[in-house]
């Protein structure tokens, strides 16, 4: 913990505020920020009722904000019905934006294609006409396994056309993955693709569906709608896969929405927890796109000529919140891209800034940090080559952004015009939590500053005591808030004790440390789990250690992150197979192998990029795996930490192969 605090202070230099930033921002100065916060704090209904009333368009009104009689199952605005992709589409066809380009997509091989608003609309009806035909609808779940698309898009927003309750499944996660999902959130129907194109490559799509849907409980799939997008080879059922150009094929271009209560369930995203087993993420309607649209509003100060640019994908919330949902409430033209940022060069993202004069940027540390390793190794790609003028806002979310880097993106990018606005918050948190606000936060690079309005974030100990600044300790939000997550899906207890363990007496537990500053500025520590951070992707260690364990060579596994100056973390896997530890060529195959099958059970973003045999893991004497020291053998380091409680010191001299 130490070591990453100290690499936070050594830039101590604060940034802003941004004069000229601040004199056309939608929150101008930490007056507006502070006044804004007060009135929710005084008055939390009234500041809700209003921010409610004013953002969305309600098709019967609320009349009651926040219910907490049965916490924490908190309910809001739950008598009010509204429908979700009226107030991100059809609101913006009578306000005379009807013909403003809601996204420029950008394939991976560089063809443009733009959509209007009218267009979004159109499509996105034709397809839920086309979903209500075949009978599907409010109450039913669809699991969406697709590339970046305008139709992964416009099929999510079909979805909430219809109540119909959608889970995205990243394009990265195995026919297994799919499969538990599928099983867990009952899905009907599934939504895929022939393959995705990713960095000139084909990924099949639709082939890794049909598997998960052959494993026990698979064939509760009625439907498989297919996009036709890379025109490849697939296996076909008549039965059950039908094209999505079929399905829309001949369908009228308006679709009556269907008007849910605020609490209806919009979507199931699943992200790893401390089991082995992901948790189903179930997010409201009403909260939810309120809090979604405010903090596009806020925190990217969203102007009405901005091009938005999240790279994030969609099968994860950033894509959720700030592509699908909160950009579009929020009216914005955005870019939505299939490809990755190293193809076919490292300059990829900024030649498409260039290209499409993007003002508002947000992307993740890692692809920061990867993108200042690839300029430096060939500096024609650098950021100084393109003209990044157009600019005006950076964002970046999904791990601690370390000073550096920061710093780099505000200058090299940014070219010291633009505020950097580092981004904190989570799958459960539905949007942003802590963060600055681009006219009013002077910034310290590394922390995510402050709460927004309405968020009672504090860090406390583990009997829910605030701490004095300087002290790392639990990062919790005191108060409930309209986003935050409503239920683990199907497992009531879960959501109870993984977000309020009854020591914290009602506090929602987000499962990182953090400190504060004399200040008030939040710096985040890291997970008190094993949850890793690998790519900006959230990791179950224990799931991994679960698959890895059901392969028919691993008696036991033990699974840590060590830290990686690209990647931000690097998932190392400590393992005991049944026979004794193999060495050489024998280990280097066996790796292999167990690398595959983590590939398969999990997905390829799980592969261990370390794995460590030995005879024994060490343990303490109660028999619990010291996590803490194998991070230090991950990491080379020598062992200087206390070893008094394991059962047998010498048990971590046999982990020096890596293979
Ligand atoms: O540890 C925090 C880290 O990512 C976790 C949430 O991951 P996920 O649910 O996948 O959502 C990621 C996108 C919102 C958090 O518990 N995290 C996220 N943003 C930041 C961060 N850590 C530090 N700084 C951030 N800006």
């Amino acid at each position: 913990m130490s070591s990453t605090i100290n690499t936070m202070l050594v830039e101590e230099r604060v940034f802003g505020p941004f004069d000229e930033f601040a004199a056309n921002a939608r929150i101008s100065g930490m007056e507006q920020y502070r006044a804004l916060a007060d009135e929710a704090n005084q008055d939390p209904e009234g500041f809700w009722r209003r921010m409610a009333e004013s953002e969305l368009v309600w098709h019967k009104p609320f009349t009651k904000v926040l219910d907490e009689s049965n916490a924490p199952f908190y309910t809001w605005f739950e008598d009010g019905e509204l429908n979700v992709s009226e107030n991100c589409l059809d609101v913006h066809l009578q306000n005379g934006n009807a013909d403003k380009v809601a996204l420029i997509f950008e394939a991976d091989d560089g063809k443009v294609e733009t959509v209007t608003y009218r267009q979004l609309h159109a499509r996105v009806c034709r397809i839920a006409n086309g979903i209500r035909a075949m009978g599907y609808g409010k109450g039913d779940r669809a699991i969406l396994y697709l590339p970046m698309s305008i139709e992964a898009v416009a099929i999510m927003q079909a979805c909430a056309r219809l109540g119909l309750t959608h889970s995205v499944v990243f394009g990265g996660f195995s026919a297994r993955s799919l499969h538990q999902r599928v099983v867990d959130v009952g899905a009907r129907l599934v939504f895929t693709a022939d393959a995705q194109l990713r960095g000139g490559r084909q990924i099949p799509l639709k082939s890794a569906v049909d598997e998960a849907l052959s494993y026990e409980g698979g064939d509760i799939v009625e439907k498989i709608v297919v996009y036709k997008r890379a025109g490849s080879d697939i296996t076909w059922n008549d039965d059950r896969d039908v094209w999505l150009h079929d399905i829309e094929e001949g369908q009228p271009e308006e679709c009556t929405p269907e008007y849910v209560g605020a609490e209806h369930p919009l979507f199931v995203l699943y992200t790893s927890g401390s089991t082995g087993k992901p948790k189903g993420v179930q997010h409201s309607s009403g909260g939810y796109l309120l809090w979604a649209k405010l903090t596009t509003n806020w925190v990217f100060d969203a102007k009405p000529d901005d091009i938005f640019w999240c790279t994030a994908d969609v099968g994860w919330v950033t894509g959720h919140t700030y592509i699908t949902y909160g950009s579009l409430a929020a009216g914005l033209t955005q870019i939505v891209f299939e490809g990755i940022p190293t193809y076919p060069n490292a300059g990829r993202f900024w030649e498409m800034i260039q290209r499409h004069k993007v003002t508002i940027f947000y992307t993740a540390p890692t692809a920061i940090r990867s993108l200042i390793k690839a300029s430096e190794q060939n500096p024609d790609h650098h950021p100084r080559h393109y003209d990044l003028s157009s600019l005006r806002l950076l964002g970046s979310v999904g791990e601690p952004i370390n000073p550096e880097a920061w710093v780099w993106y505000f200058e090299n990018v940014g070219r010291s015009r633009c505020p950097v606005v580092d981004t904190w918050w989570q799958t459960e948190t539905g949007g942003h939590i802590l963060a600055p606000l681009p006219g009013a936060t002077p910034l310290k690079p590394g922390s995510c500053t402050l709460p927004l309005p309405g968020v009672d974030a504090a860090v406390v100990d583990e009997s829910g005591n605030e701490l004095p600044p300087g002290a790392g300790g639990l990062l919790v939000i005191r108060r409930p808030w309209p986003s935050m997550i409503r239920a683990v899906w199907g497992d009531e207890n879960r959501y109870k004790t993984s977000y309020f363990p009854s020591e914290l007496k009602g506090m929602y537990l987000a499962g990182d440390n953090a400190q504060r500053d004399e200040d008030g500025y939040f710096w985040i520590l890291g997970r008190t789990d094993d949850v890793l951070s690998v790519s900006g992707h959230r990791l179950g260690g224990t799931e991994i250690e679960s698959a890895l364990v059901a392969h028919e060579l691993v008696a036991e596994a033990a699974i840590v992150g060590r830290p990686d100056a690209t990647t931000g973390e690097a998932v190392v896997a400590f393992i005991m197979l049944k026979q004794a530890a193999p060495t050489g060529e024998e280990a280097q195959k066996i790796a292999n192998q167990l690398r595959d099958w983590v590939a398969q059970q999990v997905g390829p973003i799980a592969k261990p990029r370390d794995i460590r045999f030995g005879n024994s893991l060490p343990k303490t004497r109660s028999g619990k795996i010291m996590r803490r020291l194998l991070r230090l053998v991950a990491e080379g380091r020598d062992i200087d930490q206390d070893t008094s409680t394991l059962e047998n010191p010498d048990v971590l001299k046999q982990f020096s192969g890596v293979y």
